[in-house]
């Protein structure tokens, strides 16, 4: 019988990830509404529960919570973060406001190991992104672990199965995290495993065939790697009757459409379409600073473009594009649900309402690394499947403030070298994505005996595994001295550079 864990969704960032981890862990996994009541949760007859976290508080009268009979089912649970604070609470242990939040790395003190921090080293390091924590277990429970500031960081009843965690261990950052999310799945709720991903491809071209029938379709390609692989995903499906168009919108970085044509001509060949659109995006962004408007009027210039494309093609009703899952979770939350939105990824939230389009997103449900491995399958040469993201609405949201041509120019050149430079670091497989930023202010400088004032540079160099979670990179200092001295010398009308060092969250990888 299928083995299946299903994932209560009270709206976290980081719901689809605790799926996919446990997924990778060869279990299949689903998110479920936090409001999926226990006779539902009978039917579908999950091997184990997952509460992810949330951005409400248990504190709040309104906050989300569940079928409190759920518990009851003897079905093991596992509770994150605001799981655990919801667990704690209706099983009359006590929850308060903490003092300060704890965002970002902690160091976990073991105190039972016995259940889901079995054969793991006494002191861990986690993750965490909290404001409220559990100061008193439920009866029967038992502390587990805790940090310096949290004297709960997890809780556990043996008998119930019932466990929580106030950290993160579905994110990267969480070092021992798949350990813990094993020992959960396979010492205490007994799964067997074995689910991989190895259909999802057939699955995905015979699920194309029966959307498209016999139409054509647009795909929307930006010359990164989900949108390659969308594109070989519908071409193994439909052949000839895709049009990839590739928008030259003027927000590239330095030799992009080159490089994008030759990648698809000389490593992967496939028929694409490039349209010079830049004289639209820039006119349709002038004046405009704030970053959500940038993302709008990006998103709907882009479609206008798809729309025109279809006049000399027989009827295109579809349009494909590599919408990941960080892109939908970010722009809005998931299945309407009450996740808080962050940013309206191009993709997704730039939309318009009269969109003309039937949407095709294949990729919807998974993470970067995910898409990678598909890719590989799929054939795409290695070249284009290790290229670092780069946003759909490019250098826009990189110059905080006014788009010019004059600011694209002076972020264009400072970005290649800050390129050129990482790509000579040793350690460059670990780098998510190197780049430059545009800020909006100017300070004071001399070069030569001359006094200058001019603009700053900021440096955002970060590791990641799938975008949701950041580290920004301890680079070494050689390297970073390279990158400034290079810029301030070699790009005209900078005289400051400054190297971001926040992680995500609490800050986002983009500036903007
Ligand atoms: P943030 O800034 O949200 O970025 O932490 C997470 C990852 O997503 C990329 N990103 C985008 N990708 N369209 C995209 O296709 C977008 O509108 C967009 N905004 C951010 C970003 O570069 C990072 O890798």
């Amino acid at each position: 019988m299928k083995e299946l864990v299903a994932v209560l969704d009270f709206g976290s960032q980081y719901a689809q990830l605790i799926a996919r981890r446990i997924r990778e862990l060869g279990v299949y996994s689903e998110i479920v509404h936090h409001g999926v009541t226990r006779d539902e949760l009978i039917e579908m007859n999950p091997k184990a529960l997952i509460l992810s976290g949330g951005p409400a508080s248990v504190l709040d009268p309104e906050h989300p919570t569940m079928d409190e009979r759920i518990l009851d089912l003897n079905v093991p649970i596992f509770g994150i973060c605001y799981g655990m604070q919801l667990l704690a609470l209706l099983l009359s242990g006590t929850v308060d406001k903490g003092r300060s939040g704890e965002y970002g790395p902690a160091r976990l003190d073991v105190a039972d190991d016995t259940s889901i921090f079995n054969g793991l080293a006494q002191q861990l390091d986690v993750w965490m992104s909290h404001g409220d924590h559990v100061t008193i277990v439920p009866d029967g429970y038992k502390m587990l672990a805790q940090t310096a500031t949290c004297s709960v960081a997890s809780m556990g009843n043996d008998t119930k199965k019932i466990y929580g965690v106030q950290f993160h261990p579905e994110v990267v950052h969480t070092l021992q995290g798949m350990d813990m999310l094993r020992n959960f799945l396979y010492r205490v709720a007994g799964c067997r495993g074995g689910w991989t991903m190895t259909k999802f491809i057939e699955e995905s071209i015979e699920r194309i065939r029966s959307q498209v029938a016999d139409s054509n379709v647009i795909c929307a390609l930006s010359g990164g790697v989900d949108s390659a692989v969308v594109a070989a995903l519908i071409d193994r499906a439909i052949g000839d009757r895709m049009k990839a168009v590739f928008v030259d919108n003027g927000l590239l970085r330095a030799r992009e459409v080159d490089d994008i044509q030759s990648m698809f001509t000389d490593d992967y060949p496939l028929h694409i379409t490039i349209v010079d659109a830049k004289k639209e995006f820039l006119e349709a962004l002038q004046g405009v600073t704030d970053p959500e408007e940038k993302r709008k009027i990006i998103g709907e210039t882009f479609i206008r473009i798809f729309q025109a494309e279809t006049k000399d093609i027989n009827h295109a009703d579809f349009l494909a594009q590599g919408t990941l899952y960080p892109d939908v979770i970010e722009s809005r939350s998931a299945h309407g649900g009450p996740s808080a939105m962050i940013k309206s990824h191009h993709n997704v939230g730039g939309l318009p309402e009269d969109l003309q389009f039937a949407l095709i997103e294949p990729l919807k449900e998974l993470f970067k690394d995910e898409v990678r491995i598909l890719g590989k399958e799929l054939g795409l040469p290695e070249k284009l499947l290790k290229r670092k993201p780069f946003p759909g609405p490019g250098l826009a949201v990189r110059i905080i403030g006014d788009v010019t041509e004059e600011s694209l120019e002076v972020l264009r050149h400072a970005d290649s070298v800050v390129k050129e430079e990482i790509l000579k670091y040793e350690h460059f497989e670990d780098v998510w994505q190197a780049f430059a930023v545009l800020l909006p202010v100017k300070t004071v400088g001399v070069m030569g005996d001359e006094r200058t004032y001019a603009n700053v540079i900021a440096i955002r160099i970060v590791s990641s595994l799938d975008g949701m979670t950041a580290d920004w990179m301890r680079l070494p200092h050689d390297v970073l001295t390279r990158m400034s001295s290079r810029i301030i010398n070699e790009v005209h009308g900078v005289n400051r550079v400054v190297y971001d060092i926040s992680s995500k969250p609490p800050s986002t990888i983009e500036w903007e």
